[in-house]
């Protein structure tokens, strides 16, 4: 079984995760993983943190010689903010600095305090932040590389900030892909680029924020993945889960999604047709986006996601101090004015995690050589099922 944990406060030392269930054998290390955590950092509209901090990962056990050992891979990422915080985040009792008692609408903020009958917001914030999505991203990149080994790859690009839509179709293709990655909001029409850049200006003057929609695509995923025997073996409920798991993440569409709730039946569904040259079934749609009943049936899975405005602004919105009990504006913290594309590279990581979780479920295998010729024997199975 394949499965994570993560561990740290936003302006703690660090953070941490355990990932266990990768098989021994593949080849890793810290570079593979810092790549993806540039990917999260950049992205027009990030705040000022970004430009402070410049993730690096640790790797401190799981892995030896540069190869997986099939044991618990510990991750650590340490927050290079930690000797200007380390008198307000002491383990220690310290009762020298001030409470934030101005919940921050559209956070964790109030109802952390009350849930866990707390008196300091930042008791809630620094866990609830978005900056655990870092060491999210470092899981996922473990994955990715994983994934790789059976030719399955992530791809992503943002399709809206605000009202603005980059409706470009696209198929997930390594050839353009870098004009998305060169991109600093994650898009492929240049034109709509420059729009949704003078949005996030005009956004900053007035002292709000945006959200707005990503797309993920993952390619080469082989027919059966997930179940429908059961309600928690169902593909599309796991991965949306995880994509709801993402701070701000407010829906999740898989395929045509909610479009698809207003066409005909005719319009929505993809007709199976028989290749007998490649001996395979195959469709010349893809609406369903890679899954039916549950389970992968050999598309590319596409799925996006909404994500809402940054919650934190630089013109603060009404709230009510949590002592005095009187209207104030909320407590401001550094923040965003948009960060869709860093959404994006993590949806892409906590997709990496889930399919990898799947694979592992069905192909099993305690190295890395014996995970693949399961797989292999899986796709040698498929091709004789598909043969006439
Ligand atoms: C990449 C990323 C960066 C974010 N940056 C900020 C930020 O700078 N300020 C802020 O208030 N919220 C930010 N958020 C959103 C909050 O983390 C999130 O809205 C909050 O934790 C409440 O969680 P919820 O929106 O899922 O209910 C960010 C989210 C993501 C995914």
């Amino acid at each position: 079984m394949l499965r994570y944990l993560t561990g740290g406060e936003s302006h703690g030392r660090a953070l941490v995760a355990i990932l266990e269930g990768i098989p021994a054998g593949l080849s890793l290390s810290c570079r593979d993983i810092d790549g993806e955590l540039r990917r999260r950092q950049v992205g027009y509209g990030r705040g000022e943190r970004m430009k402070i901090e410049k993730d690096r990962t640790e790797i401190l056990s799981g892995v030896r010689g540069g190869r997986t050992l099939g044991s618990p891979i510990v991750l650590m990422i340490k927050n290079l903010e930690w000797p200007r915080w380390q008198k307000i985040m002491a383990v220690e009792e310290n009762v020298d600095h001030a409470a934030l008692t101005q919940p921050r609408p559209g956070h964790a903020d109030l109802a952390g305090v009350i849930k866990y009958d707390l008196e300091d917001i930042r008791d809630v914030l620094e866990r609830a932040s978005a900056r655990e999505t870092a060491v999210r991203v470092a899981v996922g990149a473990i994955c990715k590389k994983f994934l790789r080994e059976f030719g399955i790859d992530f791809y992503s690009r943002v399709i809206q900030i605000g009202k603005i839509r980059d409706k470009k179709e696209w198929q997930p293709d390594q050839a353009d892909y870098s004009s998305i990655e060169s991109s600093s909001l994650r898009c492929l029409d240049r034109e709509k680029e420059k729009q949704m850049k003078e949005l996030i200006d005009q956004t900053r003057t007035k002292g709000d924020t945006l959200g707005g929609i990503f797309e993920i695509y993952t390619t080469n995923l082989p027919i059966g993945l997930g179940g429908y025997t059961q309600w928690d073996v169902k593909l599309d409920a796991g991965l949306a889960k995880a994509i709801m798991s993402i701070q701000a993440i407010v829906g999740v569409e898989i395929g045509l999604g909610f479009a698809s709730a207003e066409r005909w039946g005719s319009r929505v569904q993809d007709e199976i047709f028989y290749d007998g040259e490649k001996a395979r079934f195959f469709r010349k749609t893809n609406r369903a986006g890679g899954i039916e009943g549950g389970m992968s049936n050999g598309e590319t899975l596409i799925m996006r996601a909404a994500m809402k405005p940054i919650s934190s602004l630089a013109r603060p919105l009404r709230s009510v101090d949590l002592i005095t009990k009187k209207e104030v504006k909320a407590a401001r913290q550094r923040a965003d004015i948009c960060a869709v594309p860093a959404a994006a590279v993590i949806g892409e990581a906590v997709v990496a995690f889930e399919i990898a979780r799947e694979v592992r479920e069905k192909f099993g295998g305690d190295s890395l050589a014996e995970a693949r010729r399961n797989y292999q024997s899986y796709m040698d199975y498929l091709a004789k099922k598909q043969a006439r």
